[in-house]
């Protein structure tokens, strides 16, 4: 049996994968809403395909409890945010976690960590308490890191087709998670050591983090010579290895906006590209915040009432708003004590800020402006609702005529 401890955005869905494809599974979770919830029989956030996994899984006979259980195997999914001013991973939750574990596991266990961590925080952090249970109890754990790489908006997809990494002190103990998570993964699953798993990792969000500031900093030089960077990029990747991201709002969710930050954290002096692009994706939203103000002033706005931002979630077509560019731009504009500007995210349900309108006609009316924050398929629907606006289109896919781009 399989007990998996966290069910948020990457516990959940992988418990239920597994239930799904045969294994016994418990979720475990201290959030006690979360668990009436689910034990209500609903799940806890929108993703396509989770609901019917959920049923399946729900018929295969999953269970959820805010307790630990014991049984051989437990994988951990909790968060792993960074320190904001020493930039290193946060390893508290899942140490946390490991301690729980270890008060009711037997001999031999197998604790997986999920949790994306930096290279080394195993070996620093979880190693040494496992090390004082074990000269204590006498036992032994076995000790396995499996990053997960699941993208909101098609985890069920990516969970079955994804190739994965399992690192692991011993090549067997790798073999056998290998097995349990190849019940229903269908990818290439490599086992390695733990901290090359963990430094795989981190490499893959940060390649993802440097990519995209790079667009973000092409955009800032064009629109400072007036030159158009998706003409220059379209071009550009024509050329047969070159590959130029889109430049957009700024980077929120829990990874690439926050891995990077762990290798300038323990590698200060040698992460340069790293740190400067991490500080180029977090100033994109105030880069739009400017673009605004520019916009405004060349239409004669001067309400900020008149302007609406759509999107309120850290990419497209997800209810996840955490780290994401529009909360990163009214903190923003809060600081420069302006009026903030009104929010409308149609998957966005309950209201989170005070100037989030539920509605989009309400949204609309009395709008002149509307800053097109994320790609949700919802604004792509409906085109004509913005005629006659001053739009400004951070991603370039507004095809009304004189739109504004960052
Ligand atoms: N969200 C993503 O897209 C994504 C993708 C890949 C990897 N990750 C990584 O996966 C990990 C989990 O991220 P998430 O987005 O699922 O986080 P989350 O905040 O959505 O979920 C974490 C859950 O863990 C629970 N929890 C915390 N400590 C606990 C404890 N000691 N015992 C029981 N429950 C506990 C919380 O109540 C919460 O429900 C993080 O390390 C993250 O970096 C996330």
């Amino acid at each position: 049996m399989i007990n998996v401890i966290g069910l948020g955005y990457i516990g959940l869905p992988t418990a239920l994968m597994m239930a799904s494809h045969g294994l016994e599974v418990v979720g475990t979770d201290y959030n006690t809403d979360l668990v009436d919830t689910l034990n209500s029989g609903r799940t806890t956030f929108k993703e396509d395909g989770l609901d019917e996994l959920f049923a399946e899984a729900l018929k295969a006979g999953i269970k959820f409890t805010t307790e630990y259980v014991r049984t051989d195997m437990y994988i951990i999914s909790v968060p792993t945010p960074y320190d904001k001013f020493s930039k290193k991973v946060d390893p508290g939750y899942v140490v946390a976690a490991v301690k729980d574990v270890l008060k009711v596991c037997p001999p031999d266990a197998t604790l997986v960590i999920e949790s994306t961590v930096s290279p080394g925080t195993i070996d620093k952090h979880v190693r040494p308490v496992v090390e004082a249970w074990s000269a204590e109890t006498g036992n032994k754990i076995n000790l396995v890191h499996a990053p997960e790489r699941i993208i909101p908006g098609n985890m069920v997809y990516e969970l079955l087709h994804n190739n994965r990494t399992i690192g692991a002190d011993d090549k067997a103990v790798g073999e056998e998670v290998k097995s349990r998570y190849a019940s229903f993964c269908q990818g290439e699953i490599v086992v390695t050591d733990i901290r090359t798993a963990e430094m795989t990792k981190v490499v893959e969000n940060t390649f993802r983090a440097v990519n995209i500031a790079f667009a973000n900093e092409l955009a800032r030089i064009c629109r400072h010579d007036g030159m158009d960077v998706y003409e220059i990029i379209r071009i550009c990747n024509m050329h047969p290895r070159v590959n130029i991201l889109q430049p957009g709002p700024g980077v929120g969710g829990h990874c690439i906006s926050v891995d990077p930050w762990f290798l300038v954290g323990d590698y200060p002096s040698i992460a340069k590209v790293i740190d400067e692009s991490m500080k180029t994706n977090d100033s994109q939203p105030s880069f739009v915040l400017n673009r605004i103000h520019e916009i405004m002033r060349e239409n004669g706005i001067t309400d900020y009432a008149r302007v609406g931002l759509y999107g309120l979630t850290y990419k497209e077509n997800v209810d996840d708003i955490r780290e994401s560019p529009t909360l990163q731009l009214l903190e923003a504009q809060e600081r420069h004590l302006a009026k903030p500007l009104k929010v409308f995210d149609p998957l966005v349900g309950k209201k989170v800020v005070e100037s989030q309108v539920m509605d989009y006609d309400e949204f609309l009316k009395d709008t002149d402006m509307v800053v097109i924050m994320v790609k949700h398929d919802h604004i792509k629907a409906s085109w004509d609702r913005l005629k006659g606006k001053v739009v400004l289109d951070c991603h370039n896919i507004c095809p009304l005529e004189h739109v504004y781009h960052i």
